[in-house]
């Protein structure tokens, strides 16, 4: 843990020194396996490993292969839960998914019995059913609102992998029986093709760990992207989504995820993590070998060292490592 004695003289390169020094502390480790039930997942370049964190003042600090693109995969689902709050409100979501973790795989076929409605907006079921939501909101302009806005938070024009939407739809057989028993339970009205359509698609946009960091800059900066100025989500929505986050982000490893690491985050098949500070930091890595749970290993290394050094867990008692960031985000 950095002392507090070093936060007069803390410079921004501070955060390139630690990024350096994670990723050569990690650089070596070949646990895990490429996600290859998605036939593209399995061609990414397994020793791929990048690392981001972009600051609500704007600035971008980088290593390793930060600039490579993959998919958002399920990262995504934490920006689209974030749009649907903003287009049809707290309550009318509320209605159709919960906010509670399941303790079950992503892709766990299973409903809420009890709630009649998916347990939260970050497994599957609770994300297809937020597609079904944006769906039937905004018709067929739903995958270019989803787009736009996710661009306005990268601060750049995204785009779609075709190649990985088209391998995820050939493929996607478990989410549609899923989607059918949403259509089952009355909590999707749209039909499973259309909502698994916008699914398929917003978790095949192309980013780098660099516009995953920009985009968590723009959640942590109350919605509002630091670089272009430009609001790319609703505040209240960005607080919900924040703490749905925290609870649930990591699916069945969500509990240790908020005992050590204490910071909300959501991960993707396609080998990101994106973790947010609120006011403070975006940070985000990729690398695509993933443990059982469908998490990249070094990446929660990376953010289990990253959140040691600058004490970024939401409650850590001295908050000497808050202060020591605070110096460095302008
Ligand atoms: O539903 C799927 O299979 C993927 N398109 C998204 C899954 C995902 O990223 C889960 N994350 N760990």
């Amino acid at each position: 843990m950095m002392s507090s004695q070093s936060v007069p003289s803390a410079s921004p390169h501070e955060f390139d020194r630690l990024l350096e020094s994670i990723h050569s502390a990690h650089r070596d480790n070949r646990a895990g396996a490429l996600a290859d039930y998605i036939p593209e997942l399995a061609k990414a370049s397994p020793d791929d490993f990048g690392l981001a964190i972009a600051t609500v003042g704007g600035r971008l600090h980088i290593a390793g292969d930060a600039e490579v693109p993959f998919t958002i995969q399920s990262i995504s689902k934490a920006f689209t839960f974030c749009l649907a709050l903003e287009l049809t409100g707290r309550d009318t979501v509320l209605t159709r998914v919960g906010v509670e973790p399941s303790g079950d795989a992503f892709n766990a076929i299973i409903f809420d019995a009890v709630g009649k409605k998916p347990f939260n907006p970050m497994v599957n079921a609770g994300a297809i059913t937020i597609a079904g939501l944006l769906c039937e909101t905004l018709g067929a302009s739903a995958f270019d609102f989803v787009l736009d806005r996710f661009s306005q938070a990268a601060g750049r024009p995204l785009t779609l992998d075709e190649t990985v939407y088209r391998s995820e739809a050939e493929t996607g057989h478990r989410n549609r029986a899923i989607a059918h028993l949403l259509l089952a339970n009355d909590v999707l009205k749209v039909s499973p093709d259309e909502a698994l359509d916008l699914y398929f698609r917003q978790c095949s946009i192309r980013v780098t760990a660099s516009d995953l960091a920009r985009m968590g800059a723009t959640l942590a900066n109350m919605g509002e992207n630091p670089v272009t100025g430009r609001a790319a989500f609703e505040l209240r929505a960005v607080r919900n989504t924040l703490a749905v986050m925290f609870t649930c982000g990591m699916y069945d490893y969500a509990g240790n995820w908020a005992y050590d690491i204490g910071v909300p985050a959501k991960s993707g098949v396609g080998g990101g993590i994106l973790g947010v500070v609120n006011r403070q930091l975006g940070i985000a890595t990729y690398s695509p070998r993933l443990d059982a749970r469908g998490n990249s290993v070094r990446g929660i290394a990376s953010f289990e060292m990253l959140g040691e050094e600058l004490g970024l867990h939401a409650f850590d008692c001295t908050n000497m490592g808050s202060s020591f960031v605070s110096t460095l985000i302008r």
